[in-house]
């Protein structure tokens, strides 16, 4: 491609923010030297930077009812989890973006759903391909991978072809003349587009490809995959502003040194987000888990001090994670120790000073650590009186109850309030052997259909009565 001349603008690395002259700070995101200059590709004049355009327009408006629901044609991966993320497979022409920490499993997850379709297609009259442009990985890397996830033997054997290189005008002239059935770019930080300035991963280099990438997917109807690294705080390296350019954005999550993975939808323009996949990591690549509801659940030693079961609701499925604390003196010389995983630390944070002021436990001067079992994020405030209760239990050093469920939302009040779906969490607590829930009292812990099993329900309102309900009553401590 030419390399024109073209005007200039200065593009902020962490909010995507653009000013037309280099400033120290950018205003929008308050972050220092994060402006970089980035030429303006003058296709990206035209269309990209109305990303709208990318949307069918028309000239006219038109009423509702005149418009046409035209029917998504989907193609199926053959991988269930992400089919059913998808609502039932890839859209053509549309741009899908699969996020994730390095090395916790997005290549293998794509690789496999290339050589599931691969497979599905071969006894299609016309065959079907995928093309994988691998940036980051070479083709014998890839053919190593394929190899160990059994699909060199197969189908997939012809109907895959790997494109190894970073230029994304190569890897739109080999697609636009293989017109396969799924176009993967693994990854997106790593390909870059010619004439435009910055190295590959900045902001001007991840979003100019996507926006080609994504031009090219609408104009020939192929559906394309991008991999995108995630940072450790969450966002979308090179950075969020992808979010916005594609169709369906999933995430793969968990603890890469763990086996299990979520994989969940942040956004999904043909679907819904409502769903969510859990899978394991194997020597054959990644597995479908059939019992999602229990799979973070932990090893299951619950009789120690300092661990409570919650319930939460990811999209519209409930699964059992175990929260685990650990309070000890403060080794330090400077303020107390709070460490999470998986957890908000500013929730912690609060809910220290409410066990302190209004349960009668205080650790304020001693560490406190705190994490969620099997790699999960968990940001719901269902969770806070079991991460409560899990304080105060390893402070008294006493177990909760054995099956025992605990859900609820703590205020600074130290109110427990009720949480959305408590019904359907109860139900998943009882299928899996729990005997009792802590649930917030009023109205919405009345459950409507009745639970399987026998599950005693201790409702309670406060934080005081939460302690209560689960302690025996203390002796000579101050509360
Ligand atoms: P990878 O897909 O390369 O991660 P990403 O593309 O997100 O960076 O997966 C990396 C890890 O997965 C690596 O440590 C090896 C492991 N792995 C398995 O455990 N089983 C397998 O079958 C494969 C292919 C990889
Ligand atoms: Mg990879």
């Amino acid at each position: 491609m030419a390399r024109s001349r073209a005007a200039s603008e200065y593009v902020c690395q962490t909010c995507a923010a653009t000013v037309p002259k280099w400033e120290g700070q950018c205003r929008a995101c308050g972050a220092w030297n994060s402006l970089v200059e980035t030429l303006i590709h003058p296709a990206e004049r035209r269309s990209g930077r109305r990303s709208g355009a990318s949307r069918p327009a028309s000239a006219d408006p038109q009423p509702l009812g005149a418009l046409e629901a035209s029917r998504v044609a989907r193609r199926p991966t053959g991988v269930a989890e992400v089919d059913r993320l998808l609502g039932g497979g890839l859209v053509s022409g549309s741009v899908l973006l699969l996020g994730g920490e390095p090395g916790i499993g997005k290549s293998t997850l794509v690789l496999q759903m290339a050589g599931a379709l691969a497979e599905a297609t071969a006894a299609e009259p016309v065959e079907a391909t995928v093309l994988y442009a691998s940036a980051e990985e070479s083709a014998s890397q890839l053919h190593l991978r394929a190899a160990r996830l059994g699909l060199t033997d197969g189908p997939a054997d012809r109907a895959l072809t790997v494109l190894a290189g970073t230029d994304v005008a190569a890897i739109i002239t080999a697609a636009s003349a293989a017109q396969p059935a799924l176009l993967v770019v693994d990854s997106i930080q790593t390909v870059e587009v010619d004439g435009l300035d910055g190295p590959p991963g900045s902001v001007g280099q991840v979003r100019e490809s996507t926006i080609q990438l994504g031009a090219f997917a609408r104009e020939l109807g192929v559906p394309v995959l991008l991999v995108g690294h995630v940072t450790k705080d969450g966002t979308l390296a090179g950075p969020r502003t992808l979010e916005h350019l594609v169709d369906a954005v999933l995430m793969l999550e968990g603890d890469r040194y763990g086996t299990l993975r979520l994989l969940r939808a942040l956004k999904n323009r043909h679907g819904s987000t409502e769903e969510v996949g859990v899978m394991e990591m194997t020597a054959s690549g990644l597995h479908e888990v059939q019992d999602t509801a229990a799979a973070f659940l932990g090893s299951g030693h619950r009789e120690a001090p300092g661990v409570a079961v919650a319930a939460i609701l990811e999209g519209s499925r409930p699964l059992l994670v175990e929260v685990q604390a650990l309070v000890a003196p403060a080794g330090g010389m400077g303020p107390p120790r709070r460490t999470v995983a998986g957890l908000d630390g500013n929730r912690l944070a609060l809910l220290i000073a409410v066990l302190a002021r209004r349960g009668g436990i205080d650790v304020s001067g001693r560490d406190v650590y705190a994490s969620l079992a099997g790699g999960l994020t968990v940001s719901e405030p269902a969770l806070d009186l079991a991460l409560a209760l899990a304080i105060a239990a390893s402070q008294r050093d006493l177990a909760l109850p054995a099956d025992t469920l605990v859900c609820g939302e703590v205020s600074l009040l130290g109110e427990v309030r009720p949480v959305p779906g408590l019904d359907r969490r109860l139900r998943e607590a009882a299928r899996l052997g729990f005997r009792r829930a802590l649930v917030p009292a009023g109205p919405s812990a009345a459950t409507g259909a009745p639970l399987p099993g026998e599950l005693e329900l201790i409702r309670v309102s406060t934080l005081r009565e939460a302690l209560g309900a689960v302690f025996p009553t203390p002796t000579g401590t101050s509360g």
